[in-house]
């Protein structure tokens, strides 16, 4: 592989995936193509000769197959990706996430280019509370919210070019990521980031819902090794056994930050929310040795409190307007 199309890359985990590519694979160029809307952001890419960025929507065919003609594989992370603003207007969600994928994979089609595309254990649905079961690549699709019914009409519709057409495609779906450049809007950073500004953080409902938390570069090394090694037409999940409810997670960063852990304020529920989320990812250590690197959540949390910490300019400028559509939602 000597030039990769990486979409969304200009995003939280896209441009972590560029960042690792380019570090551990120098000799590789890398085009992001990025809508830049308001989760892009230029800053995010390393400079560097080997990353070129081309501003654009992954809905625009010609500008795709322009792209991805003289790309040797397409990595898919770009999408409306926030569950609260699909439940105020799915609108934009159902045109990137299902038109934006059918764009890229008919480009794909036509040009016999190699393609991975990035997913979320959302698709699945959710686990009850007080269960051992966790998701694997054979539990059926039953999504939640718009955010999660978009991701899974994209994946079905790789799983149909694989087959009608011979797409040669991987699918992975990965559980909650955190980390650096995770846009102010998600979970962690916005506490992080409330606390910095001498904010309460804001817990939905009674916080007892359970993510499955992975660190971004655990997500970035499982899509690499997918890419380069993953049994075409396969679909991989990525997790990092990473399962705590919110309030434990909260209660976590506030200790960390040197609050009191209940020093926090109960919000609205999110409509619909889901209950827990857990990944099975046997298939992907067992078939392509991935391991986690991150397995201590509690230091992985203090260094992304670190990088919010000293990368205030980064987040600072939005913050007041991420807060006032939270609040406008009594959240
Ligand atoms: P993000 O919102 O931080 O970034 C999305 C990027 O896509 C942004 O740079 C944005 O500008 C770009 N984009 C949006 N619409 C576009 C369009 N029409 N054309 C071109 N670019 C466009 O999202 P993220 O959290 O980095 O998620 C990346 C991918 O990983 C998504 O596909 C998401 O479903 C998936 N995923 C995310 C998580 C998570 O925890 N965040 C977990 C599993 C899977
Ligand atoms: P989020 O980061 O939006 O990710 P997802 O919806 O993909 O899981 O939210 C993670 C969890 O945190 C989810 O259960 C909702 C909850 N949450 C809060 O309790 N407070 C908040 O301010 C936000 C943004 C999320």
């Amino acid at each position: 592989m000597k030039r990769i199309l990486v979409t969304g890359g200009a995003g939280f985990i896209g441009s972590n995936f560029v960042r690792y590519v380019a570090t551990n694979q120098s000799e590789i160029h890398i085009t992001v193509l990025d809508k830049l809307t308001y989760a892009g952001n230029q800053a995010n890419l390393p400079v560097s000769n080997k990353v070129e960025l081309v501003v654009g929507d992954i809905c625009d065919a010609d500008l795709v197959e322009r792209l991805v003609q003289k790309s040797d594989a397409v990595i898919h992370f770009a999408a409306e990706s926030h569950n609260d603003h699909s439940l105020t207007n799915p609108a934009p969600f159902v045109q990137t996430n299902i038109v934006g994928t059918y764009t890229l994979i008919e480009a794909c089609r036509k040009f016999d280019v190699r393609y991975h595309h990035v997913s979320t254990d959302e698709v699945y649905g959710d686990l009850a509370l007080e269960d051992s079961q966790k998701f694997t690549p054979e539990t059926p699709y039953n999504p939640s919210s718009p955010y999660a019914a978009t991701k899974a009409s994209s994946d079905l519709l790789v799983k149909a070019w694989v087959r009608s057409f011979g797409l040669r495609a991987t699918i992975s779906n990965c559980s909650n990521n955190y980390g650096p450049y995770q846009h102010i809007e998600k979970f962690i950073p916005r506490q992080i980031t409330n606390i910095l500004n001498g904010q309460r953080p804001k817990l939905y409902g009674d916080g007892k819902n359970v993510r499955d938390w992975i660190h971004v570069e655990d997500h970035s090394r499982a899509v690499w090794l997918i890419l380069t090694n993953g049994q075409i037409g396969d679909t991989y999940l990525i997790g990092a056994e990473g399962e705590a409810d919110n309030k434990t997670v909260l209660a976590t960063i506030l200790t960390l930050m040197q609050q009191s852990p209940e020093a926090y304020e109960p919000v609205a529920d999110r409509p619909g929310h889901d209950l827990r989320y857990a990944i099975d990812a046997t298939k992907l250590k067992e078939e392509l040795g991935w391991q986690p690197q991150f397995t201590d959540f509690r230091s992985g949390l203090e260094s992304t409190i670190e990088w919010y910490r000293k990368n205030r300019k980064w987040w600072e400028k939005e913050k007041i307007a991420v807060e006032k559509l939270y609040t406008q939602r009594k959240q």
